[in-house]
């Protein structure tokens, strides 16, 4: 992909580039709607990423193409850069927000000339936003000959994407594609970014099966979750639900200060802290049962408590949970669509993936995909 993303950017720019990038998309083993509130989270960078390659220019202007859109888009280098007027050039925000929040930050930029292409799935909840904002901030700090760490790279794309894309995001995806450890998930600290990393057990896959539901309303039901986990928090008297505990929770409801719906909200997330740092503790272990068990669990809450899963997700699970091999299997990422991610035993991966499509496409009408998957590297520079 190197050589034909080197002759696309050859073709568009008339010379050659002198920069290459990666950033990888991610999936979240469990740990799912804690990261804003200052939680606990347990990814992995996957097998699939956004390359960019990259050359400076003379002026102020960033030109940037992709492989898989239409069209050049042109912008200045600006701490005032407007949004993509055209719609089909509208994934040139996540571009534009980068180089917007980095000179916003201090940070003097160079022009230059950006073509890039990626693997990761649009919109199916594998962090392809993430993936372009870190592989984009990589490209435009290393032509300018700046280089800021992995976490620093992680908390501006965020920024990028709550300033100026205007998503609500945490920080999980972001530090994920920046962070990653070749063939180990991480323990992730949200609150500290510390990240742990821990082999997967032996003979153990992680299967990712796309459900083929995109994420409609997802900004808006997401964004309402937030606001039910910070007015819980406000509620209790702490900055997060990461500083309290079930029973705090259940006190609370029984003086009458969380309605029963904050209840369960605030439950998923003080029970999803715990579950998260016990699946590591499975990790570092090899007990793989004990970590499926954990999944099986998350999915549960996110179903019944937190409410994001939809009728897509939950067969998805509920089939893949009855396949030989299987371990455990939940919904990763926002919800409401996207992906289920499970855990499956070696020898039972090749049959898994096609036998899932097969029950699957019994219940729905969608463009099903699966990929299995091995922990992957963060972002960095390519060869070229
Ligand atoms: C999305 C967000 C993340 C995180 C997850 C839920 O992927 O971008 O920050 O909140 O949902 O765990």
């Amino acid at each position: 992909m190197n050589q034909t993303l080197a002759a696309y950017f050859q073709a568009t720019y008339g010379h050659p580039a002198t920069i290459g990038v990666r950033a990888p998309g991610r999936v979240n083993l469990i740990g799912e709607h804690t990261d804003y509130n200052d939680g606990f989270c347990l990814p992995m960078a996957i097998e699939r990423e956004v390359k960019v390659l990259a050359a400076k220019r003379a002026d102020q202007l960033i030109r940037v193409a992709s492989m898989e859109q239409v069209g050049v888009a042109t912008f200045a280098l600006s701490t005032a850069i407007a949004k993509a007027s055209d719609p089909r050039q509208q994934w040139t925000d996540y571009v534009r927000g980068c180089a917007q929040i980095l000179l916003a930050e201090g940070i003097t930029l160079v022009g230059c000339d950006l073509a890039l292409t990626g693997d990761v799935p649009l919109g199916s909840g594998l962090s392809s936003s993430a993936a372009l904002e870190v592989a984009v901030i990589h490209a435009l700090l290393a032509v300018a000959g700046h280089t800021l760490s992995g976490s620093v790279i992680a908390t501006l794309g965020q920024r990028a994407e709550n300033r100026y894309v205007g998503t609500n995001c945490g920080i999980l995806d972001q530090l994920s594609s920046a962070c990653g450890v070749l063939g180990q998930p991480m323990l992730m600290d949200c609150r500290t970014l510390a990240l742990t990393p821990a082999p997967l057990p032996a003979g153990i896959a992680v299967v990712i099966a796309d459900t083929g539901k995109r994420r409609g309303l997802v900004d808006s039901a997401y964004n309402e979750r937030r606001q039910q986990c910070e007015a819980g928090a406000a509620a209790l008297g702490v900055s997060h639900l990461r500083d309290v505990t079930l029973h705090g929770l259940w006190a609370a409801a029984q003086a009458g200060t969380l309605s029963a719906q904050a209840l369960r909200r605030c439950e998923h997330v003080v029970a999803e802290n715990g579950r998260t740092q016990a699946a590591f503790a499975c990790l570092q272990a090899g007990d793989a049962p004990a970590l499926g068990q954990l999944m099986d669990q998350s999915h549960a809450d996110l179903r019944d408590k937190f409410e994001v899963t939809c009728p897509e997700l939950d067969t998805m699970v509920a089939l893949a949970r009855a396949l030989p091999g299987c371990l455990g299997s939940r919904m990763t990422g926002a919800g409401f669509g996207g992906c289920a991610v499970s855990l499956v035993s070696e020898q039972h991966v090749a049959a898994f993936g096609p036998a899932l499509t097969a029950a699957y496409r019994q219940h729905f009408d969608l463009p099903v995909a699966v990929y299995v998957t091995k922990p992957a590297a963060g972002a960095g520079r390519l060869a070229i």
